[in-house]
């Protein structure tokens, strides 16, 4: 049976994309981000997943505004690195688990999530960052990857509660698939951060904080929350934290919190970092 072993939450800010392509990890500004990821990479490196399921956004680069789908999940062999304006990022090509995708395509249908199915599609920072800042800068990504595009660009996102359920049925789907595989899910974006408007560089620490402490303790308390609150409380782009709380449902209900680092400031947002190991 394949089971899903740990939930990851973090940030995946472009710029840390940048600092790691282009040699800035040991500069001052970057010393202290990439240090709080060291323990989480030798984590990643022990725990040695077969599988990866990614729960990042598209940030107009695989899908323009000719089609936005709310969830979106990958079937393809393989992912090419999209270039986001500045050349494709010099990271693996992403290997593709298109039989287990089907496999979850149909059983989240069946649990009656529309899912949009992708069989071609290029990947952004939202997948890519995450992948640099967990497993480094190898040759090949050292697993499978199944990237969940969810829509947190163009009003309306779907809401937290909406995102836990989909967490839920994911849980379902993988379990049900007969192959010994270790699985971890993460849910990226977020923390709090603003980038426009009069309000860019909105940061909310407290905010953040109660949002990390309740992944563990209270996730059906942070699934309520509402898209206003994440715009009032924590910035505009804080809606991408709904992505986590896919990630925190498919842990099941008892996890361990293994690890946690946060970080203010990376570009303009903060960055949250969490790792949660199924009970
Ligand atoms: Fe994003």
């Amino acid at each position: 049976m394949a089971k899903i072993i740990a939930g990851i939450g973090t940030s995946h800010t472009p710029a840390i994309g940048a600092a790691v392509d282009n040699g800035k990890m040991g500069e001052p500004y970057w010393v202290p981000l990439f240090k709080g990821y060291e323990p989480a990479k030798k984590w990643m490196a022990d725990t040695n997943p077969d599988v990866v399921i990614m729960v990042y956004n598209d940030h107009v680069n695989a899908f323009d505004f000719k089609i936005i789908p709310t969830f979106a999940l990958g079937c393809a062999d393989e992912f090419k690195i999209a270039d986001e304006g500045w050349g494709a990022r010099p990271v693996p090509v992403v290997k593709g688990y298109p039989e287990l995708a089907s496999h979850m395509i149909q059983s989240l249908v069946l649990d009656e999530f529309d899912m949009t199915i992708v069989n071609e599609m290029q990947v952004d920072h939202g997948l890519t960052t995450p992948m640099s800042l967990l497993f480094g800068q190898p040759k090949a990504w050292p697993c499978r990857v199944i990237p969940l595009a969810v829509n947190v660009i163009q009003y309306p996102a779907p809401t937290g509660h909406r995102c836990y359920m989909l967490g839920k049925a994911i849980k379902k789907a993988v379990e049900d698939w007969d192959e010994d595989l270790k699985v971890v899910i993460f849910g990226t974006g977020g923390m709090s951060h603003q980038i426009q408007g009069p309000r860019a560089g909105l940061v909310n620490k407290e905010f953040d904080k109660a949002f990390l402490d309740g992944l563990s303790g209270d996730p059906e308390r942070l699934s309520r929350i509402s898209p206003l609150e994440y715009l009032r409380d924590a910035g505009a782009e804080a809606i991408e934290l709904v992505m986590w709380l896919i990630m925190r449902g498919a842990l099941g209900e008892n996890v361990k919190e293994a690890y946690r680092f946060y970080h203010v400031p990376a570009s303009s947002t903060a960055v949250g970092h969490i790792i949660l190991e199924s009970a």
